[in-house]
């Protein structure tokens, strides 16, 4: 069943959006080269919890992070720790934050100094595929709409889509419904109703959309070596269209 949020609802969604947004923005002027993961994951904590919030992934399902952090070839869930970052390095940092009972996601992909154009393509498609699935995200339209514009775009620009790892409903429960897959056929799935508040968190993967799990049970990498990028917004269904409770008009996200 998929809870419909209340304006109060929408806006206790926000304000933890707010935290989670200004920790990656801590985090992102954080990122250089010889900075660990660690110390990245640190920052965001220790900003989140200054603001009254709980980094909604400390203990999820045994999670030993606060943050995930997603290095080059990492697609999603990589565990921050000694791995210092060097010049062109790609990561994906995901930021999810409880407040007042009620949690808000987000995620970035940005490359350490300049980095390969490649690397800069990819992450420009991500956030394409991000942006064309939130405005898909409309009332009336199946979830199955939206995966299937994400996935058309990736697959149309010669890259992949993930398919292990999906948007989630959010609310006060980390995940919840529905669930997004980023890529489907169009008219199928559950049909969006006014209220509904989801993630849309495209992983594009630069050569095949297979992953492989390491024996740290978390860290999901490419099958075949190639690099992956991720963005994640958490958006609500209004009846006007979709709004992205994570961006605000003073913060670069
Ligand atoms: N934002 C990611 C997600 O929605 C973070 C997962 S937290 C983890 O799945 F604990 F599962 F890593
Ligand atoms: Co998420």
């Amino acid at each position: 069943m998929v809870h419909l949020k209340t304006p109060r609802d929408i806006e206790k969604i926000r304000a933890s959006c707010r935290i989670a947004a200004e920790a990656l923005l801590k985090v992102t002027e954080a990122v250089a080269p010889g900075v660990t993961t660690l110390k990245l994951d640190q920052v965001a904590e220790t900003y989140i919890r200054k603001r009254g919030g709980v980094p909604s992934a400390k203990g999820y399902k045994g999670y030993p992070g606060s943050i995930c952090i997603s290095v080059n070839d990492e697609v999603v869930h990589g565990i921050p720790g000694e791995r210092v970052l060097r010049e062109g390095d790609l990561l994906a940092v995901d930021i999810a934050v409880k407040k007042e009972g009620y949690h808000g996601d987000m995620n970035v992909s940005l490359i350490v100094g300049e980095g390969s154009p490649e690397a800069r393509r990819l992450l420009e498609v991500t956030r394409q595929a991000m942006e064309i699935g939130i405005q898909a995200s409309l009332v009336g339209k199946r979830m199955g709409d939206i995966g299937h514009a994400i996935q058309r775009y990736v697959e149309g620009q010669g890259y992949s889509i993930v398919r292990d790892f999906c948007g989630h409903g959010i609310g006060k429960a980390f995940h919840e419904e529905p669930q997004l897959l980023h890529f489907g056929r169009p008219g199928t799935g559950w049909k969006i109703e006014p209220g509904a508040v989801f993630t849309v968190e495209p992983m594009v993967n630069q050569g095949g959309a297979e992953v492989r799990v390491l024996e740290d049970d978390w860290t999901a990498v490419t099958l075949d070596g190639s690099l992956s990028a991720q963005f994640e917004h958490t958006v609500v269904v209004m009846p006007e269209g979709p709004q992205v409770l994570s961006r605000f008009a003073d913060l670069p996200f």
